[in-house]
């Protein structure tokens, strides 16, 4: 999968993803990722690529030229373009699992008062919320939705079967885990882990994750 970041931030995207799972993930060649920086699309010796928002109001709006600029010179026939912004429909596993199966996503990320709505207009397929809070910054959501779309590209996680038992994906959280010490300032790791009985943990695991659930997200079960 290839995937472009269109930000005013480059550097802020790519620490987070130039590490463990992002890392391997390029260099067996599952992500093909590259960062950019809007203003390499400007063409004023400013590099100006935000203004006054017009009508008046606090702060600065992405102008949209450098922007369509940028996504006309990297998209290809089948390209989806997704804007990172408040307004956006909320990130979920589902959306994660469906941008997984795309060729190629940019993601462009909205900084300051937001961009120009042109662009969310005629440009953009998809806007996407991280959740109901108002970052700085769209590279730090475009961080989460690259992270969560990545790790279920096949081969990228150690284990092929480790995104099924994900929470979410199976519509309830994940259970509690351990790992040694058995006992720890007192407290004991449950004797059924320990049991070596496979069907009973598989019970055991499956009722504490409708429990946690149950205490942490009720709404998840709701339809049910
Ligand atoms: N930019 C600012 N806040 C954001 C959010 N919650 N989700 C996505 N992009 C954003």
């Amino acid at each position: 999968m290839r995937i472009d970041i269109l930000t005013l931030f480059p550097e802020i995207c790519r620490a987070p993803l130039s590490e463990s799972m992002m890392k391997r993930a390029q260099t067996t060649g599952a992500l093909d990722l590259r960062i950019h920086n809007v203003r390499d699309w400007t063409t004023d010796k400013h590099r100006t690529a935000d203004d006054a928002p017009f009508g008046g109001g606090q702060g600065m709006v992405m102008r949209p030229e450098p922007i369509f600029a940028a996504v006309e010179s990297l998209r290809v026939e089948g390209t989806t373009v997704v804007l990172m912004t408040p307004q956006g429909r909320t990130f979920a596993q589902s959306i994660a699992q469906e941008l997984a199966t795309y060729e190629h996503v940019i993601i462009v990320c909205g900084h300051y008062e937001g961009v120009d709505h042109r662009v969310t207009e005629h440009l953009v397929d998809m806007e996407i919320s991280i959740g109901d809070y108002v970052l700085t910054n769209g590279a730090i959501a475009a961080v989460v939705v690259v992270d969560a779309v990545v790790r279920l590209l096949p081969g990228v996680l150690g284990d092929e079967h480790s995104a099924a038992n994900d929470s979410f994906s199976a519509g309830v959280l994940e259970g509690p885990q351990y790992t040694r010490p058995a006992e720890f300032r007192g407290w004991k790791v449950p004797d059924i882990l320990l049991s070596g009985n496979h069907s009973e943990i598989a019970a055991w695991r499956n009722q504490q994750a409708i429990d946690r659930t149950r205490e942490n997200r009720p709404d998840l079960l709701a339809d049910e």
